[in-house]
């Protein structure tokens, strides 16, 4: 492991968790052999970024896409994140850590969207971590709802609209309140957004790793941010 610089953690990483299903393959598996090592992953993941302090972490586990899969590997992919949200959230509870999950929920099962409400409401005083699971999100969607909701104030009256700001459009993002990420990483050598946050990631360091998910561990998690904390940050400046 490599020695990390305490006073420079990424307050906001952000994880597109790829490469489930090419790990299930090598290994002559259904592809939801990967997802549910992937879990795995997930719990590793959580906890490294709470030992390390980071503020908020963001997972990617469906994007708003992935309903273009086989029936039966978006229905798997379900019942796993009601198992995962039954079986953690208590844990979750017991490390201070709080649980947002960021999408369109309403696409979800009632019983599911129960279980997100109840999760959500447990934790949401917590401070050592945020928690955010990214379900049925997607990038363009998250500007869109927020430009929804400015429409909707501008219409009630209550704002105009040559008052819309960076600041007022940012805190209408599902991660209001949040730092904005200052590392992604994503998983089994793919080299793209995937939709997943855009608003978020303007000034990310980008950071691609050819592990696929259900293998990234403590020692890949430290190796990403060790190589984010050897980056120059410019924000434009020179
Ligand atoms: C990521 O792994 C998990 C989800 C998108 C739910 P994939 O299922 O995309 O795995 P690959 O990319 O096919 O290997
Ligand atoms: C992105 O991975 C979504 C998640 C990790 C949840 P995909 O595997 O769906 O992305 P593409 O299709 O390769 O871009
Ligand atoms: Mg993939």
């Amino acid at each position: 492991m490599k020695e990390l610089d305490p006073n420079n953690i990424p307050k906001h990483v952000a994880i597109i968790m790829d490469g489930n299903g090419r790990w299930a393959k090598q290994q002559g598996k259904m592809r939801i052999f990967g997802h549910t090592n992937g879990v795995k992953a997930v719990r590793r993941s959580v906890s490294y970024a709470r030992q390390i302090g980071v503020q908020s972490l963001t997972l990617y586990a469906f994007s708003s896409e992935n309903w273009n899969r086989p029936q039966d590997e978006v229905s798997a992919l379900m019942t796993l994140f009601m198992q995962a949200l039954d079986s953690e959230v208590k844990k979750l509870h017991k490390n201070n850590i709080k649980l947002k999950i960021l999408g369109d929920t309403s696409k979800f099962s009632e019983k599911l969207q129960a279980k997100i409400a109840n999760a959500e409401k447990l934790t949401e005083n917590n401070t050592a971590l945020t928690l955010n699971i990214a379900a049925n999100y997607g990038g363009c969607w998250d500007i869109v709802q927020a430009a929804q909701q400015l429409a909707l104030d501008v219409k009630a009256n209550l704002l105009a609209a040559e008052d819309i700001s960076e600041e007022l459009f940012q805190q209408k993002l599902v991660t209001k309140e949040q730092a904005p990420v200052d590392l992604l990483i994503r998983t089994s050598g793919e080299q793209r957004i995937s939709n997943f946050l855009l608003w978020q990631i303007a000034y990310a360091e980008l950071y691609f790793s050819d592990v696929l998910w259900p293998d990234f561990n403590e020692q890949e998690f430290n190796h990403a941010v060790w190589a984010y904390q050897q980056r120059e940050r410019r924000f434009g400046a020179s």
